[in-house]
């Protein structure tokens, strides 16, 4: 298990490492497991569509990437490059030959309630009535790929920091060939009743709650006023008292540690709930990476610190607002393991 762990959190925290790497390997790399090789789509919408490509800016596809789409499936890639984000654009500016939209920020103004209207008869079924986007995404992973492509959500904070109003409308009038997305332009629809559609898609903006902070540190570490050996048991009696099974303790010989690293004691105590890492597996199964819990108590110049994951920053990695609930719970258990620990 600590390979898999270990493996887990180096995929996650140190890709951007691997400076050099190719636009379409950082592509497959990051994002084929959703959007499929040469984005023909899988969980993920395809990125190599036609109209897609048209309708959407470079702009378009930095924001998205960088924000992700916050409690959708839709990842914020914080930890890469800019370097390497605009790799992984004009790697998928390979994937179709058309040409691509200038970014266009010019405001379109409409008739927000009858926008309303006209999304309830025409969106809502699809997007659905707050343009919530449609279900099945954000859950699991389990969607067979042949089942029709989701729509997305557009009350998304992500979304609408990517997308303009330009983009928006050329999106309503175009379509998406090859989705569900059919072109509106063919209907009886007014170019002010679009206007009026895409300023209530905008007005979703004042309703979205701020995201999580992404400024959270990656551990949490407290300091004990005891042995190594006692703040060890400290922390198993914490966890037994909160319904954990010990699973392992594992002892890091000093000869271990490099030598920079003066006489540092570590220990590491595993521990597991299963019904725990169920919920969370249904929610994500990249939660697995992170589980079986573990906190690590360690002797540093005479000083015995206890040390942990913070849940909340792997919660802003993930992007997942079931996954939040879980996370902050997360948080609360081993901030509570940690206080009693050292106590
Ligand atoms: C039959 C289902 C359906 C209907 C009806 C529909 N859409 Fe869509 N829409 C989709 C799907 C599916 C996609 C994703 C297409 C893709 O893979 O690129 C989409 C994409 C979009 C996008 C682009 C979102 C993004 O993340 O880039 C916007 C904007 C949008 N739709 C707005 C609307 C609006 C507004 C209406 C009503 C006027 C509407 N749609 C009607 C299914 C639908
Ligand atoms: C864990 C799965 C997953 C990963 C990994 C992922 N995406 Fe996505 N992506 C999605 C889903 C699902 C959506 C649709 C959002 C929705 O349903 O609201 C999406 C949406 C998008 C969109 C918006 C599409 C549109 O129609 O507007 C872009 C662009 C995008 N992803 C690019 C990327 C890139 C580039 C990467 C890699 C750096 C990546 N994604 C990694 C799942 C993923």
């Amino acid at each position: 298990m600590k390979k898999i762990l270990s493996t887990g959190m180096l995929l996650l925290l140190a890709t951007s490492a691997l400076a050099g790497e190719s636009g379409a390997s950082l592509f497959a790399n990051n994002c084929a497991v959703c959007h499929g090789e040469s984005g023909k789509g899988g969980v993920g919408v395809p990125l190599a569509l036609p109209d897609f490509q048209r309708q959407v800016s470079d702009e378009f596809l930095y924001t998205t990437i960088r924000m992700g789409r916050p409690g959708r499936v839709m990842p914020a890639f914080t930890r890469l490059s800019d370097e390497e984000v605009h790799k992984i654009i004009d790697y998928i500016r390979t994937l179709s030959n058309v040409k691509k939209p200038e970014h266009d920020p010019t405001p379109i103004h409409g008739n927000v309630e009858h926008g309303k209207q006209l999304f309830a008869q025409n969106c809502a079924v699809c997007h659905g009535d707050h343009g919530q986007g449609g279900k099945g995404t954000g859950v699991t992973f389990s969607r067979p790929r042949d089942l029709p492509i989701l729509a997305p959500a557009l009350n998304n904070a992500g979304f609408l920091a990517a997308a303009t109003d330009s983009m928006i409308k050329h999106t309503l009038l175009e379509g998406r060939e090859g989705t569900p997305m059919n072109p509106f332009k063919n209907k009886k629809v007014s170019d002010q009743d679009i206007n009026d559609i895409v300023s209530y898609v905008r007005s979703f903006q004042k309703d979205l709650k701020p995201m999580q902070s992404a400024n959270e540190s990656l551990t949490m570490t407290a300091q004990a006023n005891d042995t190594l050996e006692n703040v060890v048991e400290n922390i198993k009696r914490a966890a037994v008292g909160r319904n954990f099974r010990i699973i392992r303790v594992q002892y890091l010989d000093d000869g271990f540690q490099p030598e920079d690293k003066v006489s540092k004691k570590e220990v590491i105590v595993y521990f597991c709930n299963f019904d725990l890492l169920n919920t969370a597996l249904a929610i994500d199964p990249r939660v697995g990476l992170f589980l079986p819990c573990q906190v690590t108590a360690y002797e540093q110049n005479g000083v015995v610190k206890v040390t942990s994951i913070n849940p909340k920053r792997l919660s802003h990695l993930f992007n997942n607002n079931e996954l939040d609930k879980l996370c902050d719970q997360m948080y609360q258990m081993y901030k509570d393991i940690l206080d009693e620990a050292t106590l």
